[in-house]
């Protein structure tokens, strides 16, 4: 098994893990390995919209509430849902479900009494945004998780303490309503019906033919769902700052910097701020309390979920499309691409191939993931966020690979476009990117080669030992975006991760 290297941790008291992506790099896998480590693992952003593959007894099951940590819950660690956290009580009761089935226990789970609460209302409003033509979509999980983050900031949220309060409830709840109910009164009634009958949604259970939403029957639900965590809900905040310094605290980061809605391609973000600042903040405590941060990098191609630019995607926008189709599934794709290799002429092609190779199909969607070369003026920019220590994920995905293209610049190819004091003009050099849509649209990736190696590279244990294309590849990108490389990733098994001697 391999062990933590010491020097990683030395000094260090509070630890983070970010993706430095749109996601979807493998960071559960991370989380587990520093798990061992901590007496805390914490989340602070995100909810049901990120989802991590956890194997039990030879079972497969995807979580999207609980922390990856909680395998480690026999070992007295301590598991947090933090305040920034959208918080969905029925997909958290369902996962728990499957733990005591398992007979695993979770007594060591504490969820934040102020995190943002996820109502069925929400995911109604998500899903009748994304089903609109005006080409406002964000390609969401469909999970509620915009719209709750946008009712806490309109000042009419509801907080997990609240299904303790059935008349605080109430109260908070018409006053919610009574907003959503003048817009939904506009929209299509069928359609509100049809999205109401949702298994997501209780099945119909909470819908109301001339009311949309029956406010008896969620706070009926709510109450059930208070009760039955009760025992769960504290003052998570206080538990967090009373740990820095005292405690190994580990901080489990969901999504990517580029999903940040502070930081990320906006708007084809996620809305919550996925950097290590407002994982920290979402956990309850500041930004400098955090000792260390890993930023996972996934090498040496990258993935994105929904709609949004993306200018390294291997097969362009055809990719784009196919992938976005709400028709197309794993089992399509292997049925009409039976073929697709990583090394495919057809590059539409290849970027199946490379997403099969990966698994690259969305753990909470199921939906195909959009693949592209690795984009290193996106990853200077994400850098920003989460400091230079990284993790470099999924390097075997390209064993078979024969040629792999890393992008080292982007050539602005738009209209001319005003950043601040900064001028665009058609031809300019982009080393770093501007997240802007409107500058990411025009951006040409600029490519250098490199032959791969052809390799089996998953039983390798050192760096030395990796063939030499890969190694002057890792040497690359580290010194292209100042990388301090600290661990690389060869497989989905613990096993299967590589120490860098130096760092
Ligand atoms: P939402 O978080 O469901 O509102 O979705 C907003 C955007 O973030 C969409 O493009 C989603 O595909 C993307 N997204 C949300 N969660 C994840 C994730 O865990 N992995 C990858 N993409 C995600």
């Amino acid at each position: 098994m391999t062990l933590i290297p010491a020097r990683l941790l030395n000094g260090v008291s509070t630890l983070a893990i970010v993706c430095t992506q749109w996601g979807d790099t493998g960071k559960g896998k991370f989380v587990d390995f520093f798990a061992e480590w901590a007496d805390i693992i914490a989340r602070g952003t995100g909810g049901a919209n990120a989802g991590h593959t956890i194997v039990i007894g030879g079972k497969t099951y995807v979580f999207h509430l609980v922390p990856s940590g909680i395998l480690h819950d026999s070992a007295g660690k301590i598991n947090v849902i933090g305040n920034g956290v959208a918080f969905d009580p029925r997909i958290l009761i369902e996962e728990l479900a499957i733990l005591t089935q398992e007979g695993m226990s979770f007594n060591n789970l504490s969820i934040a009494h102020n995190a943002r609460l996820v109502m069925p209302q929400h995911i109604l409003m998500d899903r009748l945004r994304e089903s609109s033509r005006d080409g406002s979509r964000i390609g969401t999980t469909g999970r509620g998780i915009g719209p709750a983050y946008v009712d806490h900031y309109a000042r009419v949220g509801l907080t997990v303490n609240d299904m303790l309060n059935v008349d605080s409830l109430r109260r908070k709840l018409e006053r919610n309503l009574a907003e959503k109910r003048k817009l939904l009164a506009h929209l299509d009634p069928l359609l509100i019906q049809q999205i109401m009958g949702h298994p997501h949604l209780g099945s119909g259970a909470f819908y109301h033919p001339s009311k949309f939403l029956d406010d008896d029957a969620l706070i009926e639900q709510y109450r059930v769902y208070g009760q039955t965590l009760r025992l769960l809900i504290k003052d998570t905040d206080q538990m967090l700052r009373d740990a820095i310094g005292k405690k190994r605290v580990l901080l489990e980061g969901a999504q990517g910097i580029l999903l940040s809605i502070d930081y990320g391609t906006y708007p084809f973000v996620t809305a919550s701020d996925c950097s290590v600042q407002g994982l920290a903040r979402g956990a309850g405590i500041r930004e400098r309390h955090v000792d260390r941060t890993f930023g996972i990098v996934k090498a040496f191609y990258m993935t994105r979920v929904g709609e949004g630019p993306f200018p390294t995607e291997i097969g362009g926008d055809e990719s784009a499309r196919w992938c976005n189709d709400p028709l197309t599934t794993k089992d399509i794709e292997a049925k009409l691409f039976p073929n697709a290799s990583v090394n495919s002429d057809d590059p539409f092609v290849q970027g199946i191939g490379i997403r099969r190779a990966g698994y690259e199909y969305g753990a909470t969607t199921r939906r195909p993931r959009r693949t592209g070369w690795l984009d290193l003026p996106l990853l200077r920019y994400s850098l920003r966020y989460s400091g230079h220590d990284a993790i470099l994920t999924k390097l075997d995905v390209l064993d078979q690979c024969e040629m792999i293209r890393i992008c080292t610049s982007y050539r602005y190819d738009g209209p001319r476009y005003h950043i601040g004091e900064q001028q665009l003009d058609p031809g300019t050099t982009l080393r770093v990117a501007i997240p802007h849509t409107e500058v990411m649209r025009y951006c040409i990736p600029r490519y250098q080669i490199f032959s791969g190696w052809c390799r089996n590279t998953s039983d390798i244990k050192t760096f030395g030992e990796l063939p030499t294309q890969l190694r002057e590849l890792i040497l690359f990108v580290a010194r292209e975006a100042e990388l301090n490389i600290v661990l690389l990733s060869v497989g989905p098994d613990r096993e299967q991760i590589i120490a860098m001697e130096t760092n």
